[in-house]
C-alpha cells in the first residue's frame, strides 16, 4: 500500500508522534510505502512530498511542531483539489491519505473523501474542541503549560499585591481555560461558553483582599465575552461559526479591573507558547495510538472516517459526524470549576 500523510492547520504538540507511528505501523508492520506531503494540503496539490522511512522519523517522538510543516489552505484551492481527486490519487499512486488536523483540516478531509479520495483523518488541536472524540492530543500539553504559568504568576502577583489576568487559547471553546484554571487554582475563570460579569470578578478580588489574600489570578479564554453592559464594549468581528470575536480580552479586562478596583492589574497573554515544545507523555501516547489505528483503518479500507478516543478505546467515527459542531464546555463542568474558586 502507498500511504500519504500530511499535517495541516495550526501546529500542535504530538503531530510528530502521529507521523512516527504511521510510518512504524505502515512500513515495519505492513511493508507499506509512506510519503509525507510538505506544508499540509498545499504539498499535496503542488506534489511536494518526500518518502518517509524509519530513519526519517527517528528521534521525532518528543519534538514539538511538525517535521512535515503545516499551512492553511484557501477554499478555492481545496475546491480545485476536489475536482481532481481521481487524477491526484492516480498520479501519486495513493492508496490512502492520512491528514492530521483540526476542524478546518477535517472539513477539507471530508470534502476530499466525498470527492472520492481514500481518506482516514486524525484529529488534533490543543483546544480539545472536536466533537466525536473525548480528547485531542496537544490539549494535555497546553493545559500543562498554562497551569505552570498560573502557578508562577501567583508568586509574583502575591509579591506585588496584584491582579493577574492570564489569557489562554480557545476561541470558541474554553477547555484550556477551564482545566488550567482548575489545575492552577485560578480565582476566576472566564470562558466563551458563558458571558462573565466584571462586577463578579471585582467582588471576588475585593473579598480576597478583605480576607488578607492580597492577590488574585484570573484565567480567561481568548474567546471569552463580558456580559452586555458589563464593561466598555466594542463590537467584535463575526467569525465563520457566527460567533463574535472580542479581540484582546486579556488586555482589556486587566485595564478594566485596574480602573474599577484601584489595584494594579497585569495581563499575561500566553499565546503560541501553549502550542510549542515537547508533548506530554499523555499526548505522545494518544498520538501514537491514533497513528496506529489510522493505518489499520486504511488497510481495512475504512475510509471517510477519523480516529477518535471514546473512554479508553480508540474507535473510528465518520468525518461527517466530527465536523458538524464544535465540542464546547458544558454547564456542569463550569459549575464544578466555580465551586473551588
Ligand atoms: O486552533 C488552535 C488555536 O491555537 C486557537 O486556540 C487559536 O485561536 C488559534 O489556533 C491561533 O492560530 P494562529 O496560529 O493562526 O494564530
Amino acid at each position: 500500500m502507498r500511504i500519504g500523510v500530511l499535517t495541516a492547520g495550526g501546529d500542535c504538540p504530538g503531530l510528530n508522534a502521529v507521523i512516527r507511528s504511521v510510518v512504524h505501523r505502515a512500513v515495519a508492520g505492513h511493508g507499506d510505502e509512506v510519503i509525507g506531503f510538505e506544508d499540509g494540503f498545499k504539498g499535496l496539490l503542488d506534489r511536494r512530498y518526500r518518502k518517509l522511512d524509519l530513519d526519517a522519523v527517528s528521534g521525532i517522538l518528543a519534538r514539538g511542531g511538525t517535521v512535515l510543516g503545516s499551512s492553511r489552505l484557501e477554499r478555492a484551492r481545496l475546491s480545485e483539489a476536489c475536482e481532481n481527486t481521481e487524477e491526484l490519487s492516480r498520479e501519486l499512486a495513493l492508496d490512502a491519505l492520512i491528514p492530521i488536523g483540526g476542524e478546518g483540516t477535517l472539513t477539507a478531509a471530508r470534502m476530499l473523501s466525498d470527492a472520492g479520495m481514500p481518506v482516514v483523518g486524525v484529529p488534533k488541536t490543543i483546544d480539545n474542541d472536536i466533537s466525536s472524540t473525548d480528547r485531542t492530543f496537544g490539549f494535555d500539553t497546553a493545559v500543562g503549560v498554562a497551569t505552570e504559568a498560573i502557578d508562577r504568576l501567583k508568586t509574583t502577583a502575591e509579591s506585588h499585591q496584584r491582579v493577574m489576568v492570564v489569557e489562554v487559547m480557545g476561541r470558541h471553546a474554553g477547555w484550556i481555560a477551564l482545566e488550567s484554571g482548575m489545575a492552577g487554582g485560578a480565582h476566576g475563570i472566564c470562558l466563551p461558553e458563558r458571558r462573565f460579569e466584571v462586577d463578579d470578578l471585582c467582588k471576588m478580588v475585593e473579598e480576597r483582599f478583605a480576607r488578607g489574600k492580597k492577590f488574585a489570578v484570573i484565567c480567561v479564554a481568548e474567546g471569552a465575552h463580558p456580559a452586555e453592559g458589563s464593561m466598555p464594549y466594542e463590537k467584535g468581528a463575526i467569525d465563520q461559526y457566527g460567533h463574535e470575536r472580542f479581540a484582546g480580552i486579556g488586555n482589556r479586562l486587566a485595564a478594566e479591573l485596574e480602573r474599577r478596583l484601584g489595584k494594579e492589574a497585569r495581563p499575561v497573554i500566553l499565546g503560541h507558547v501553549q502550542r510549542g515544545g515537547t508533548p506530554t507523555a499523555y499526548d505522545r501516547v494518544l498520538a501514537t495510538r491514533f497513528g496506529w489505528h489510522a493505518v489499520e483503518a486504511a488497510h481495512r479500507r475504512d475510509f471517510g472516517r477519523m480516529t477518535a478516543l471514546r473512554g479508553t478505546d480508540i474507535t473510528m467515527v465518520p468525518l461527517a459526524e466530527a465536523v458538524t459542531e464544535l465540542k464546547t464546555v458544558p454547564e456542569h463542568r463550569m459549575d464544578e470549576a466555580e465551586s473551588v474558586f
